[in-house]
């Protein structure tokens, strides 16, 4: 473990740690209030869980599929201690899409290691930026997210978000039932008409999902935990999130409700209405089937405006090429999803100072989707295939590189570490699609 790493993780005053014992619980009131410690535990174990639909699964959980909600607000002191009851392969937390320091960032082998059975790791760091993000284990992560370690971490602005009512929904695929929020049947929620509603989409699973919400106009306020600026209302558009990418959406309730779906399941799926109650069979206006509506283009939604990109200090200029090749054992292929022909730890990484302004190009040359996903940092959309970005600028920790395409993003390294940039088909990362940017 480098010795910067190791000193980053005692960057917090050992007052501010919590008492053992304290569970989603504020030490100092009001708990919403800026600069409160917002303790949480979380035990990491196997667990069956038995869903609405009656199916029981053998999961790994943070205590409950999903992982409790951890909801802070800007200002926060975070203060997360994960236990591990039974996990033999170990656990750790990676807070994806929250820019921690490095030490807190939870990557196994890296920035600490997996906490084993019978122990346990507390994670701090201040709670900076409002959006939603997710978090989930980082140890053999293809097999433990999928078998159910993840939650959603929502950072509140100090005021609220504008709208009245609040929900997130990640959406997971668990032993073939597939949850939305935290249910595998058609839920209902009673929202009075006329209120507004933010929805805020996570997907936790290993590749995209479309989902559609019918009912009433819609608009985009967020991705990946970053304001969109110029919002306009949107109808028949699908939402297409990457593997770990989240959407906010915000709605006003029309009296006769609206529904949220996806391609993942005719089951799982919420209805918001006045009354309560399910929604069923197609809404009126929404009859086509997912497959034929449209994908928003979020990089032409919205209006220009914001900071930009700061200038930066010195520019790096880094090629990501993504394919599977094989590596012969003798005369024997064995293939591995790899980025530049080489598959990590064997990818050079990208080398970059504090301050520099790193230009990422990430060409895919094979047949999958790889949802590529950027530790530490944000990303500013440039352009996609040779179109730029013209709509509100687009920040993303997780874009989704499809066949054939080429994404130009940019930032600045302004998180001193050592960060993992990856496939969020977390199968592909660990067969090798996975490289580190490093600080010098
Ligand atoms: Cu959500 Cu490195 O992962
Ligand atoms: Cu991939």
């Amino acid at each position: 473990l480098p010795g910067a790493l190791a000193a980053a993780h005692e960057h917090v005053p050992t007052e501010a740690r919590a008492a053992d014992g304290v569970s989603v619980t504020a030490l100092r009131t009001p708990a919403d209030s800026p600069g409160a410690v917002r303790a949480f535990e979380l035990t990491a174990r196997h667990q069956e869980v038995t869903l609405a639909s009656g199916t029981t699964v053998s999961a790994w959980t943070y205590g409950s599929l999903p992982g409790p909600e951890l909801r802070v607000t800007q200002g926060d002191l975070v203060e997360a201690t994960l236990h591990n009851a039974d996990i033999d392969a170990g656990v750790t937390i990676h807070w994806h899409g929250f820019d921690v320091p490095a030490g807190e960032d939870g990557v196994a082998g890296v920035t600490q290691d997996a906490v084993l059975p019978g122990d346990s790791f507390t994670y701090r760091f201040v709670a900076t930026d409002p959006g939603t993000y997710w978090y989930h284990t980082h140890q053999v992560s293809a097999d433990g997210v999928r078998r159910g370690l993840y939650g959603t971490l929502v950072v509140l602005p100090p005021t609220g978000v504008p709208e009245d009512v609040d929900l997130t929904v990640p959406l997971h695929t668990v032993a073939g039932a597939v949850l939305l929020g935290d249910s595998d049947t058609a839920v209902a929620r009673s929202v009075p008409a006329g209120a507004s509603v933010r929805l805020r989409l996570v997907n936790t699973d290993q590749v995209p999902h479309r989902f559609r919400l019918d009912g009433a106009p819609f608009t985009f306020v967020a991705a990946d935990g970053r304001d969109l600026i110029g919002p306009t209302p949107v109808t028949g558009k699908s939402l297409r999130i990457p593997a770990g990418g989240r959407l906010d959406l915000s709605v006003t309730m029309p009296e006769s409700g609206v529904r949220l779906s996806s391609n993942a399941s005719t089951e799982a799926v919420l209805s918001l209405a006045p009354d309560g109650a399910v929604i069923p069979g197609p809404v009126p206006e929404a009859a086509d089937d997912l497959d034929l509506l449209p994908d928003l283009d979020l990089l032409q939604y919205g209006t220009p405006g914001g900071a930009g990109l700061p200038a930066g200090d010195g520019r790096v200029d880094a090629t990501m090429v993504l394919d599977r090749n094989p590596r012969f054992l003798g005369t024997r292929p064995v293939y591995g999803y790899t980025v530049n022909g080489a598959v990590f730890p064997h990818i050079p990484s990208i080398e970059v100072s504090e301050g520099n302004r790193v230009r990422l190009t990430v060409v895919n040359r094979g047949w999958d989707t790889h949802p590529m996903h950027v530790h530490g940092h944000h990303v500013l959309v440039i352009e996609r295939d040779g179109i730029r970005s013209t709509g509100s600028p687009l920040w993303l920790d997780t874009f989704d590189v499809q066949p054939g395409e080429v994404w130009v993003v940019e930032f600045v390294a302004d998180n001193p570490g050592i960060w993992m940039d990856h496939c969020h088909n977390l199968d592909h990362a660990a067969e090798g699609m996975m490289m580190a940017l490093t600080y010098r």
